[in-house]
């Protein structure tokens, strides 16, 4: 992230390194209860994002004094696998994924109704196991996913996604050369049903007006990640027999 590029990031007609145009989002699949020893899991492909989150909870306080008698103390750890990136990425924590982690659990501490569960912990693990700029956002809308999938209490399902600016244009979720080598990037999550912005940041510089019109794009980017969620959901869980009667499938 820096001024402006040398490597062009817009081609003579305006479409993007990967053909896009400049407020389409990458092309995006979900899936839900992947993973059989986890209460709730999600898997997201979200453009070059690999992206598995695993729910565990609401179960015993580990260590105990952390414990909170008025509600559930909620976990999340995002972690990049060593082979997710071109270089590889040094095992562990670092600076990055810890601060990743902790906007990622405020965003969530705003919807899960963790005053239902008192003295427990809510467990959330995201896996980056193909990275390609976004995956914070890719990460937390896997997450939102897995904790539906484990049937947890949620005033709403978090969704989220990215604008910036590349070539001196504002445009929809970037990937790995636009963040690198484009002007500003800027996660956030929005909780849809009320409109609140549950994550914002920003790296880089945007006028007013650009910045503006990067918010208004995120918005809309997450409005149509929410509807996949909720699709994605709503196939897992339908009931295709409401008969009840013999079905022998
Ligand atoms: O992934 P996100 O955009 O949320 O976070 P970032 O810190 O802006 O990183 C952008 C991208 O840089 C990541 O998605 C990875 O593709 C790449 N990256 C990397 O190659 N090695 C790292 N240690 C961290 C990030």
């Amino acid at each position: 992230m820096g001024g402006k590029s040398e490597v062009p990031l817009l081609d003579k007609n305006g479409k993007r390194i990967d053909g896009r145009d400049l407020e389409e989002l990458r092309p995006v699949k979900m899936e839900v209860g992947v993973l059989k020893k986890a209460d709730g899991s999600a898997y997201v492909e979200w453009g070059g994002n690999k992206v598995i989150a695993a729910v565990y909870g609401p179960r015993e306080v580990l260590p105990k004094h952390l414990a909170n008698p008025y509600k559930a103390v909620l976990k999340y750890r995002y972690n990049m696998a060593p082979f997710s990136v071109d270089d590889r990425k040094r095992p562990g924590p670092d600076r990055r994924s810890i601060e990743i982690s902790k906007i990622s659990r405020e965003a969530l501490e705003r919807v899960v109704m963790l005053e239902y569960f008192p003295n427990t912990m809510i467990d959330v693990f995201v896996e980056i196991l193909q990275a390609d700029a976004g995956t914070r956002c890719a990460a937390l809308t896997a997450a939102s996913l897995a904790l539906a999938d484990a049937g947890i209490p949620m005033r709403d399902v978090v969704a989220a996604c990215a604008a910036g600016k590349i070539d001196g244009k504002v445009v929809l979720d970037l990937k790995k050369e636009e963040d690198n080598y484009g002007e500003a990037d800027m996660p956030i999550a929005i909780s849809p049903r009320t409109g609140e912005i549950v994550l914002f940041q920003m790296d880089g510089l945007m006028t007013k007006d650009e910045y503006m019109k990067a918010l208004r794009l995120a918005v809309e980017g997450a409005r149509k990640i929410n509807e996949i969620q909720k699709e994605t959901l709503k196939d897992k869980y339908k009931i295709t027999n409401l008969s009840g009667g013999d079905n022998n499938e």
